[in-house]
């Protein structure tokens, strides 16, 4: 097991492609970390970095502690799983299991103690003597996994492993990856595009966006936390309702925050750390789900009045789309599965205040407020 620590590392690609820009992150020993972020923002890029796969354009890393840049990929001790895992399609699955065992000379003993180990762990037994072809997508994908973990590397690196898989081998896949972690306890770096892996997998998030670190945190802390507009539309679906509004002085020195026809009483522990954006235009951030049938449904909220568009029933909530005025911009919000509502139908809900998130609409950043646990 090691730690893997990148200090200001920079890719660019030899057509000029700046695909990483002087990223820094310290992943701990044993850690389950994520990287997160759209298509082409240089996550594969860093994990190619971290396997020796990519030159180094500039910048350190090192993996427990030793200066790894000019190291050999195979003296690195790190498996790679990508999400076109070839599997060897004339070899069982037990001899693709030892192929690389075998390159590295592990002795013949060894390689079956340590094939049967993984094969138990990964539910793969049943499917040593078959040939990759004779596999379903998921079977192939456990091998592909098991691959690298007869290896006992000091780290795994997964480039996008699940997105090859139907959503519900993707969900159970996603527990089997947690559970092997919990298990191995190995240090593990996770590439994905999809925020529900990040949310579920993740000790951390490292979000990224065009060869940027945006934010690293715990997943709750930065889903409760966003740092900006892009973190706060990129976790959960539906996302955070964005809305232009503006900030203005209210009754008895107070702050209000407003947007269409509303007008949000700030709770009095924000407004010291909002008051300079008063008279100014900024982005409002509101949850989905911190809007409530009832008024006294959290300890601060305030009445939203809007005008159905649509609901979608999910089964166990309804999303609600809703306008702000009528023709105004839509918001989503959450609400219980009994919830039902025609289209056209005004409703007043109520926002809890506590939970209001607001954005400097040029920086497109957070006005740091009182921070959530
Ligand atoms: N071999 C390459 N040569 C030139 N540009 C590349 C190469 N690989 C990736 N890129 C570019 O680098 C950027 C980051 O790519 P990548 O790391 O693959 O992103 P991600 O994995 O987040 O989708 C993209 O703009 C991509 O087009
Ligand atoms: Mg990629």
């Amino acid at each position: 097991m090691a730690s893997i620590t990148l200090d200001n590392l920079t890719k660019v690609y030899p057509n000029d492609v700046t695909a990483v820009r002087g990223v820094s992150l310290d992943i701990q020993d044993g850690e389950f970390m994520i990287l997160l972020g759209p298509s082409g923002c240089g996550k594969s890029t860093t994990l190619r970095m971290i396997a020796g796969l990519e030159v180094i354009s500039s910048g350190d890393l090192f993996i427990g502690g030793r200066h790894m840049n000019n190291v050999d990929p195979a003296e690195r001790d790190i498996a790679i799983v990508f999400q076109n895992y070839a599997l060897y399609p004339h070899m069982t699955v037990a001899k693709n299991l030892a192929f690389g065992l075998k390159l590295r000379h592990v002795a013949p003993s060894e390689i079956e103690n340590r094939i049967t180990q993984v094969a138990t762990l990964l539910g793969i037994e049943p499917l040593l003597a078959r040939k990759p072809s004779q596999l379903s997508g998921g079977q192939r994908q456990r091998v592909a996994l098991g691959r690298a973990l007869v290896r006992e590397p000091q780290a795994f690196l997964l480039d996008e492993p699940l997105s090859n898989l139907d959503a519900t081998l993707r969900s159970s896949m996603r527990t089997e990856l947690i559970k092997l972690h919990q298990s191995l306890g190995t240090t593990i770096v996770h590439v994905t595009h999809d925020q529900v892996e990040a949310m579920t997998m993740g000790e951390r998030i490292c979000i990224m966006k065009d060869g940027d670190i945006v934010q690293v945190g715990a997943p709750m802390e930065v889903y409760r936390n966003p740092a900006n507009t892009f973190v706060a539309s990129f976790l959960a679906t539906p996302p955070m309702n964005l809305l232009p509004g503006r900030i203005e002085n209210a009754d008895q020195g107070g702050l209000a925050a407003i947007f269409g026809n509303s007008k949000l009483g700030l709770p009095t522990e924000y407004c010291a750390s909002y008051a300079s954006h008063s008279g100014k235009p900024v982005i409002i951030g509101l949850r989905p789900e911190d809007f409530h049938i009832a008024a006294d449904s959290a300890p601060h909220t305030s009445p939203i009045e809007l005008v159905t568009v649509t609901t979608e029933v999910l089964g166990p909530e309804v999303i609600l789309v809703a306008s702000l005025t009528p023709g105004g911009p839509e918001i989503h919000t959450r609400m219980p599965r009994d919830f039902r509502a025609r289209p056209g139908q005004a409703l007043t809900l109520h926002f809890d205040l506590s939970e209001i998130q607001i954005f400097d609409p040029v920086t497109t950043r957070v006005l740091t407020r009182p921070a959530h646990p």
